[in-house]
């Protein structure tokens, strides 16, 4: 048997599960070739996993530096940079039950998340993800050439004011990133914007900014660029937190569901602008 791993595609423009790799036995090889498919199709699942704690933070440091952080109440012993993601049977609210990127309030966001099923409901508990590299494509030119020269002002002051789950969290100071950032890897563009953290566009009011990100919210969810993973005890989710917009659905009261995360920085968002002089330039899609 090949030791290369076999990547099937879930959908046109997002999403692939990884067949042919055992991460009991990790190499730097299964590494690179796990990175390329995850810059490729954005989110790679790979099931049937018998991994531990100490496996799931091998494959994250193949990724990337871990971000340490956690909140303290939820890490897994002897891993700082590992939290548990839960919601037991008395609790009505989950984590995550809106479309968005994670962390980008943050100044140098996590820029990939792995994320192990531990504990699964026997129906319910998906997770939605959609492509902002799809969304970004599926734009007209003139739209895309504004928003190649913009920045926008993130900040998670909403999310932590309105979110029980999320009560006692530190408001951190806003931080500005660009709207349109290209893959390292790959190249592609793709919209760097989300509900709930991206506030507006930088120097540019809120209510001028509220028309043009409520348009671009409500386009990054078309059906057609996102995907849906439907999970099992032992499956790992591995997704660019740059360039998909998740969404945990929240449809399962009265049943547990237990995950296990690690984000990492794989790259610098700062660092990966789409110039204005690439603005028209021909689409990489097919990178
Ligand atoms: C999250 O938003 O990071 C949680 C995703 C999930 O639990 O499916």
């Amino acid at each position: 048997m090949s030791d290369d791993i076999e990547i099937i595609k879930i959908s046109d423009f997002i999403g692939a599960e990884i067949r042919n790799c055992d991460l009991t036995r990790q190499t730097p090889e299964m590494h690179a070739a796990l990175r390329r498919a995850l810059a490729e199709h954005a989110v790679i699942v790979i099931r049937d996993q018998n991994i531990s704690p100490a496996h799931h933070a091998e494959l994250s440091l193949g990724f990337g530096v871990p971000q340490n952080r956690v909140d303290p109440a939820t890490a897994i012993h002897g891993f700082p940079f590992m939290n548990g993601v839960s919601k037991n049977e008395d609790e009505f609210a989950n984590i995550g039950n809106a479309w968005h990127i994670d962390q980008t309030y943050q100044a140098d966001p996590p820029t990939t998340t792995l994320l192990v099923a531990r504990e699964i409901p026997e129906r319910g508990g998906d997770t939605l993800f959609s492509s902002m590299a799809a969304a970004y494509d599926a734009l007209s030119d003139g739209l895309k050439a504004t928003l190649d020269r913009l920045d926008a002002v993130h900040s998670n002051e909403r999310v932590v004011a309105r979110n029980v789950r999320l009560q006692g969290r530190t408001v951190l100071p806003p931080a500005t990133h660009p709207v349109v950032i290209r893959n390292p890897i790959t190249g592609r563009k793709s919209l760097y914007v989300t509900a709930g953290y991206t506030q507006r566009f930088d120097g540019w009011t809120e209510a001028e900014s509220e028309p043009l990100l409520k348009f671009l919210f409500q386009h990054g969810q078309r059906p057609e660029f996102q995907c849906r993973v439907k999970w099992n005890p032992g499956a790992i989710a591995i997704f660019d937190n740059s360039q998909v917009w998740h969404y945990a659905l929240n449809d399962y009261q009265g049943r547990r569901r237990y995950m296990e995360r690690v984000t990492v920085k794989s790259f610098s968002i700062a660092d990966s602008r789409a110039t204005p002089d690439d603005a028209l330039a021909p689409s990489t899609e097919d990178a």
